[in-house]
């Protein structure tokens, strides 16, 4: 997806992020800089530096810089971050996530037959069990339909609820999405296959609705097949026939949890890069996420930093610098012989980012 309207020449924000984030971030724009010296990076301040400089985790001055900015890179959240995330998603509108789940020679995957998985996961970025909604279970009493339900609130226990949500508004523009990516994938040799993920058999007035506008997005595009699964038999169907995915469209809880675990299938979180496309504005993050076990230590797996990096160039139209990063790393992992640790190698960050700038240069 490429933005018309981009600033010449593009600026980008670049949020590092909390944890161990700023530790793949850093290296990342490195790279983006030799790889596209005409992109300007403005890193913005964030979390806890944020906190401790202007007393708060989300200044005015990054808002700023997320606005005047044509799209932004961004690492990930471990908690002071989040309300960045929170403008990024809601605020900005960005209303799918777009999260690529393809194997490469040399990651460590534990699947027996790892490359037919080359699959892309469009999930709902805005709605469902997101932005949380919660209360106490007394509260439910008063909504109307709440006498119609299967069985009643249990009002005389102690608990609480949470509120999922799907306009159809939104549902019609991630399935929308999911087939121009499917037209695109198949002018380049896919399938052209859509796959719906979701508990409509239980959940009729969300998830029903949900894939009766998929199919009906699906149907007006004749070239392109379409599937269905319940959420609880997809998520078997990526680890049993990953090859028969193509684009799968997901609501956002399902689609947090399923692309962890095609993450986990080509080879883990280090491995996972993912694109956030509103109508006005993108960002770019890791699937991954803070990795705070891993801080200060060197070693967290810069690669789906870099390939979201990739993403992000392609979409402000630097498809063959995209491409070339793409190359490069497929390349070192392909030889195999300077592999980050949690790939079974013993090479640090800065170690594996270097490889992959040797392997540019040629
Ligand atoms: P996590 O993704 O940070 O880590 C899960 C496991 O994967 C850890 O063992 C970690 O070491 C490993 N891992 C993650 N990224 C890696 C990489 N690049 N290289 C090597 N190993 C990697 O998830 P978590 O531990 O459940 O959550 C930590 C924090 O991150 C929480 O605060 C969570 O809310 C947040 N989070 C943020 C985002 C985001 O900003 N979009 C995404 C997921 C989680
Ligand atoms: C992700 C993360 C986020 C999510 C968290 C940090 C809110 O897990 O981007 O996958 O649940 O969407
Ligand atoms: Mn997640």
């Amino acid at each position: 997806m490429t933005r018309r309207n981009l600033q010449s020449p593009p600026m980008v924000c670049v949020i590092p992020g909390d944890d161990a984030a700023p530790e793949v971030m850093r290296p990342t724009v490195a790279v983006l800089r030799e790889l596209a010296p005409s992109i300007r990076f403005v890193e913005a301040l964030c979390g806890r530096e944020a906190q401790a400089q202007c007393g708060d985790a989300f200044p005015a001055e990054t808002r700023v810089a997320i606005d005047a900015a044509d799209c932004t890179l961004f690492g990930a959240s471990g908690g002071p971050s989040r309300p960045i995330l929170w403008y990024l998603r809601w605020g900005k509108e960005t209303y799918v996530n777009v999260r690529p789940v393809r194997w490469y020679p040399g990651y460590r995957s534990p699947m027996l037959n790892p490359e037919r998985i080359d699959y892309v996961i469009a999930r709902d970025n805005l709605e469902g069990m997101y932005p949380p909604r919660e209360g106490d279970i007394a509260e439910l009493v008063q909504l109307p339909s709440s006498t119609s339900w299967w069985q009643a609130p249990p009002i005389e226990k102690v608990g609480a609820y949470s509120v999922r949500v799907s306009t159809d508004e939104q549902m019609r523009r991630l399935a929308a999405f999911a087939c121009e990516l499917a037209q695109q994938r198949q002018a380049t040799g896919y399938p052209g296959r859509v796959t719906l993920g979701a508990k409509y058999s239980i959940q009729p007035r969300t998830d029903g609705r949900f894939r009766t506008l998929v199919q009906e997005a699906v149907s007006a595009h004749p070239e392109l097949s379409y599937q269905q699964f319940l959420i609880d038999d997809l998520g078997r169907r990526m680890v049993a026939s990953p090859e028969t995915l193509d684009v799968v469209v997901l609501g956002n809880e399902h689609g947090d949890i399923l692309a962890d675990v095609a993450s986990g299938s080509i080879g883990g979180l280090g491995l996972s890069p993912s694109a956030c496309y509103g109508e006005h504005y993108a960002y770019f993050e890791p699937v991954h996420g803070s990795a705070p076990d891993l801080v200060g230590q060197g070693i967290i797996n810069p690669t789906a930093m870099l390939l979201s990096g990739a993403m992000m160039l392609e979409y402000l139209g630097y498809a063959e610098e995209a491409r070339a990063l793409e190359t490069a790393i497929a390349q070192t992992y392909r030889e195999g012989n300077i592999l980050p640790i949690d790939q079974g190698g013993s090479a640090t960050t800065l170690e594996f980012v270097s490889a992959v700038r040797t392997r540019l240069a040629k």
